[in-house]
């Protein structure tokens, strides 16, 4: 029998910081954020709204996105309650669009969308429940797309959830899947900076620590993603100030540059590319 998954199977995981994600971005007019929040509610959620930042950097990536030509391959990892594969496979048969994130939000996520589809969910969209730094998850996500293709890979939020060596095996997972493809990687730019009662919070309700897994510094960092063969160009909020509903023009003209930094600064969107040897190709390990 189909197992039917509940908010208690996701909440008190790293599952949950999807949710949080998707009552902060509801009410920023993105298609079906709505809907998706409403069930959500209907389940329990109790978490806030209106958080400026996840609707900044939801729309910021769509821009970069919409400026790649002839993109009808998708890999979200960590999508959480992200309606962005709906929205794109509605708007585009033609699109395969794989989901990757945790078993059991993925199958919360597969029950409300089938609900807000009445069972329509659309037949290219595949939600694959599992772990971004496993192989073998990595690789069942990925067996859905067509060789000869371009694939652009998302990440939303999610590399601050893993180790540095987490990290490193799904960055070296990525780069294989972009040299084969000649496709990018759409990445939400982290400062790294770390409010201390928000790691309080997240520590306790996920048990993951955000210090150990936040690299020392932006050098770092840049250096991890260099010494991972990937050339890096990043694109700043700036173009998506104009379309924020939760934090409009005339509250942004009120903070001054680094103010408006601090509350936004994380809705930058690094394009990764393969440019440089794997890892492994560079350890001699092929
Ligand atoms: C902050 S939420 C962001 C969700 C979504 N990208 C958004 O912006 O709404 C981080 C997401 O990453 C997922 N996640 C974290 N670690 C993961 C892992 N190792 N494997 C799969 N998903 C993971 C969580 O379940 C969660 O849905």
């Amino acid at each position: 029998m189909k197992k039917e998954y509940t908010l208690d199977d996701v909440m008190n995981t790293v599952g949950q910081t999807g949710l949080l994600a998707a009552s902060a971005r509801m009410e920023g007019g993105i298609a079906h954020a709505q809907e998706i929040y409403d069930e959500l509610k209907r389940l329990g959620v109790e978490f806030g709204s209106g958080m400026p930042l996840m609707e900044a950097r939801y729309k910021n990536t769509n821009r970069v996105l919409a400026g790649e030509t002839n993109i009808t391959q998708v890999l979200e990892l960590g999508s959480g309650m992200s309606p962005r594969g709906l929205n794109m496979c509605l708007e585009n048969p033609d699109m395969t669009y794989v989901e990757l994130d945790t078993p059991a939000l993925i199958g919360l996520k597969t029950q409300i969308l089938e609900k807000i589809t009445n069972g329509n969910v659309p037949p290219k969209l595949h939600l694959v429940g599992g772990n971004v730094s496993n192989s073998i998850d990595f690789n069942t996500a990925t067996k859905e797309f067509s060789p000869d293709q371009s694939v652009a890979v998302i990440s939303e939020g999610l590399v601050s959830y893993l180790s540095i060596p987490q990290k490193s095996e799904l960055f070296q997972y990525i780069h294989e899947l972009l040299k084969k493809h000649n496709g990018f990687w759409l990445c939400s730019h982290s400062s790294e900076k770390l409010d201390p009662q928000r790691i309080e919070r997240v520590c306790n309700d996920i048990g993951i620590d955000l210090r150990e897994n936040a690299f020392a510094s932006h050098g770092i960092r840049d250096q991890f993603i260099d010494a991972h063969g990937f050339s890096k160009e990043t694109f700043g909020y700036d173009g998506v100030l104009d379309e924020l509903n939760t934090f409009p023009q005339h509250e942004q003209q009120k903070l001054s540059k680094v103010a408006l930094d601090e509350k936004l600064g994380d809705a930058r969107i690094a394009k990764f590319k393969a440019t440089g040897s794997s890892l492994q190709e560079q350890l001699g390990d092929t």
